[in-house]
């Protein structure tokens, strides 16, 4: 790390207090985040690991609206669940408070005040959308209507989710209120804006020129700002859940979210400092250009962190601007995007529930697995056959052999190295420049490629230990054995420090099990970690395997969400043009017993259907459901059918009328019937 620094503030983006957190933020945000963190302490390094919830936007009053509770009550709920999730993950925060706090109200309405003071912001009135009945000005977020590029009836003032197209509530057509179904008038408003217009010189050069280092894509996205010429954006919004604007004559304004939010990492810091006096001033790590600042977020609020915020912290003064902003691209889940307000996710509270102490497996996947460079998927198979294959196989394994064999043969103690021959030096050698190459890449920010090198730290203990055999050469030569499980101790605690960021779970029982009391960065690459004659603990498992039937559940239980949601969003299609009741008469509709149904042979779709239809003469009517119903289950069934429609020929027979089926939301079809028992032949009318 660059010598100008002698500490780190990292910073995570402060989810949205709106619902449980999932998969998609953890693979995003905080996993590396945590990983850089304990990275950075067992390098003894100073480092401050900022997290919190985000209480305050227009999210969690539609929810509290749906739900018919308080918002203070929704944010309550969630901060607490996603804390505990966070908590259980081994996500490491130094602190991770609210923005319903005192502190941050005080400390973003200071900012806010001193910004007014200094003639920072500019006022405009503009015209807004308003619902008469409900007396509210709307967000872009609270409004919908028809989608002006693919006409679906409910895109979102900000957003088409159905086509994607990032939209303006001005484009939408016939607009209304999301809640209410209300339609919207204009309406003047006064809000005060962040001319960002201003700032485009100076955030040009400190990150087109003095950050070329940033990840392509996050660099790529504030290119396109940038290019795109910033303009003026408001920073107050006409809502009555926030942070009220400390300004006389803004009764019913607050601040916009994504102004405040981002003022709760500072306002969480000194919450910090302030209660733990051994954190020391809270200015130190926000104000202190020997303070290194980390952002870690999710693709989304790139412009916010690289372009607002900074744009923010610069007017205000003193403050220091990020240093690096390492942003992931999406995780989808099993090729489609995960949804909060479709439920469509890996929920960690479920997770943490459903597959129980499995912390470091997800961790471990999602690492593997991150989007670090782009939008990735996540499957569960994909996460069973990495438990399996690298956890369980390779890693667990590997340890396993190791301590079970010390156990074995020397009671637990560690044995006497003896003298190296080749390939235990070739082996050995493999782990000297490890400590080197992790850092290079952690340091970097490519943790998926250093969590690799770490396990091909495991790999080659595995296939050390497999090819020497100790378990074959004890009978012939037992003061090789001694050697050999030398070495496969001393990488076994390497790999508990190397793997410490990545499965800190199993990073500590291993820890136990060796019974190490140094336990520094810098020990990495040492082959005398664990002094001969040391007695270790018994050990257990590192890993167990994740059986199909686990997996299998986990599957289906996202595809009855996604039948769920089908089923919940069909609407049924328009009523055709009424028609006079004499043309109605003209149709004979009649009950019919099925006597006989079988499959038409040659054709997938087609069933033949044997009918009594009254008349003393059987009626054969050929329908295209053989696709949802095996023949024999409609036998002795009663039939809804049109007796009187002109006979077809299809697949080379005739077919006398027509079966009525209903057509389901997904397109299945599903045979009418009669409530009672009726005589075949009877109408229908
Ligand atoms: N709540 C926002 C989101 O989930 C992130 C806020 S980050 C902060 O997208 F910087 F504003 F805190
Ligand atoms: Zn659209």
């Amino acid at each position: 790390m660059d010598k100008k620094f002698k500490r780190t503030t990292v910073t995570t983006a402060l989810p949205y207090a709106n619902g449980p957190i999932h998969i998609g933020h953890l693979a995003g945000v905080y996993v590396p985040a945590d990983i850089y963190v304990r990275y950075l302490r067992l390098k003894e390094r100073e480092v401050l690991f900022v997290g919190g919830s985000d209480e305050h936007g227009v999210p969690v009053t539609i929810r509290a609206r749906k739900e018919g509770i308080s918002v203070q009550d929704v944010v309550d709920r969630y901060h607490n669940l996603i804390k505990d999730s966070f908590q259980k993950f081994g996500i490491s925060f130094d602190v991770y408070s609210r923005t319903t706090s005192e502190t941050h109200h005080k400390l973003a309405s200071d900012f806010f005040r001193k910004l007014y003071d200094e003639g920072k912001f500019i006022e405009q009135v503009s015209e807004q959308f308003y619902d008469e009945q409900t007396g509210h000005f709307l967000t872009d977020r609270n409004i919908r209507g028809e989608c002006p590029r693919c006409h679906a009836p409910e895109a979102y003032g900000d957003q088409c989710e159905k086509c994607g197209a990032t939209l303006s509530p001005e484009e939408l057509i016939n607009p209304y209120n999301a809640e209410t179904g209300n339609p919207l008038v204009k309406r003047e408003t006064k809000h005060w804006y962040l001319p960002l217009d201003k700032d485009q010189p100076w955030l040009e050069k400190w990150i087109l020129e003095d950050h070329k280092e940033w990840r392509p894509n996050v660099y790529g996205q504030c290119k396109s700002w940038l290019d795109g010429g910033l303009r003026p954006r408001a920073v107050t919004r006409d809502l009555e859940w926030g942070i009220p604007v400390p300004v006389e004559g803004a009764e019913g304004k607050v601040l916009y979210v994504w102004f405040d939010a981002p003022i709760g990492y500072i306002s969480n810091t000194k919450e910090l400092c302030d209660n733990h006096p051994e954190w020391g001033n809270w200015e130190t790590w926000w104000k202190d250009p020997e303070t290194r600042l980390i952002h870690f977020i999710g693709k989304d609020n790139i412009v916010f962190h690289c372009i607002v915020f900074p744009a923010m912290l610069k007017a205000h003064g003193d403050y220091i601007l990020p240093d690096n902003v390492p942003s992931n691209e999406f995780l989808n889940l099993e090729g489609n995007k995960i949804s909060t307000s479709r439920n469509y996710a890996v929920w960690l509270n479920e997770y943490l529930e459903e597959l129980p102490n499995r912390q470091d497996e997800l961790r471990y996947v999602l690492t593997a697995n991150a989007p670090e460079t782009k939008d990735n998927d996540f499957t569960w198979a994909d996460f069973q056959a990495r438990c399996n294959n690298e956890l369980v196989a390779i890693y667990g394994n590997f340890v396993n052999r190791a301590l079970q064999l010390t156990q074995k043969y020397y009671d637990g103690l560690v044995p006497a190295c003896g003298e190296l021959n080749e390939y235990d030096r070739e082996t050995l050698a493999e782990f000297g420049d490890v400590k080197s190459r992790l850092e290079n890449l952690i340091e970097n920010f490519k943790f998926r490629e250093a969590q690799k090198e770490a396990m091909n730290l495991a790999r080659i203990g595995n296939k050390y230990i497999a090819d020497c055999e100790p378990w074959k050469v004890i009978k012939t030569d037992p003061e090789r054995v001694k050697t050999i499980i030398y070495i496969s101790l001393q990488l076994t605690a390497n790999l508990a420090i190397a793997f410490e960021p990545f499965l800190p779970f199993s990073s500590k029982r291993l820890r136990e099990m060796l019974n190490m009391d140094t336990f520094s960065w810098e020990c990495l690459g040492q082959t005398d970690l664990l002094p001969t004659g040391k007695q270790l603990a018994q050990p257990s498992l590192l890993f167990s395997k994740i059986e199909d039937d686990v997996v299998q559940a986990q599957i289906k239980k996202l595809e009855d969400t996604v039948k769920a949601n089908e089923a919940a969003s069909y609407k049924a299609a328009p009523v055709k043009e009424n028609i006079p009741f004499e043309d109605f008469e003209k149709l004979d509709i009649r009950v019919g017993l099925v006597k006989a149904c079988e499959k038409v042979k040659k054709s997938k779709k087609l069933l033949k259907f044997t009918l009594d239809d009254g008349s003393g003469t059987d009626r054969t009517i050929l329908s295209g459901i053989a696709q949802w119903y095996e023949p024999e289950r409609l036998v002795g069934k009663r039939v809804l059918f049109i007796a009187n429609l002109a006979p077809r020929k299809m697949m080379g027979e005739e077919s006398c009328g027509m079966i009525l089926s209903a057509v389901n939301y997904n397109g299945n079809l599903s045979v009418t019937t009669t409530l009672d028992d009726v005589k075949g032949g009877s109408q229908v009318g």
